[in-house]
């Protein structure tokens, strides 16, 4: 088979307690959907803080970090994995700034946030980051490898 490529790159996305609670789980599955990439993983759960001290190792000494634990446990998260050619830095372009103020209309972020401690969505921010956090956030039990019937249409 003529499989590209890089094709196999996988990103880790997660949907914060914000974006569930507002029911944006669906139309943020249908962005990602909708340029073509494919979905590996998919699951909700209620984090732990022992998930998210490692997920967010580098950032325990921030003002904020105690404030973004109670956010990212306040509710249910879906955990998705996608995967496609540079979906990594594609999907960081979906996805728009980290600051909502600075995420342009037609992001995610820039389409339904406003504020940085409310900003809907995660999504891994370099290729190996993305490999350590969907080691951490998935068993690989949980990770589908399948055939999609439009990649001759995609790559
Ligand atoms: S930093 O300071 O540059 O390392 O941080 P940054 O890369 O901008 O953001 C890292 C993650 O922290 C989240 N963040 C916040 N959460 C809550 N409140 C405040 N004030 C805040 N500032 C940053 C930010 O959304 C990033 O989380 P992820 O899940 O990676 O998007």
């Amino acid at each position: 088979t003529s499989v590209k490529g890089g094709i196999r790159e996988r990103t880790l996305i997660a949907v914060k307690p914000d974006g569930v609670q507002r029911r944006l789980v669906g139309q943020i599955i249908q962005r990602f959907e909708m340029r073509g990439f494919q979905l590996v993983g998919l699951k909700m759960l209620q984090v732990s803080e022992e998930l998210l001290l490692q997920h967010y190792t580098s950032l325990c000494k921030k003002p904020f970090y105690p404030s973004l634990l109670q956010y990212m446990t306040s509710g249910p998260v879906v955990a998705m994995v996608w995967e496609g050619h540079n979906v990594v830095r594609s999907s960081r372009m979906l996805v728009g700034d980290t600051n909502p103020a600075e995420a342009p209309p037609g992001t995610i972020r820039g389409d339904f946030s406003i504020h940085i401690s409310r900003n809907v969505i995660h999504a891994s921010d370099s290729v190996e980051g993305a490999q350590k956090e969907i080691a951490l956030w998935f068993q690989s039990s949980e990770l589908i490898e399948w055939e999609c019937c439009d990649h001759g249409n995609l790559y």
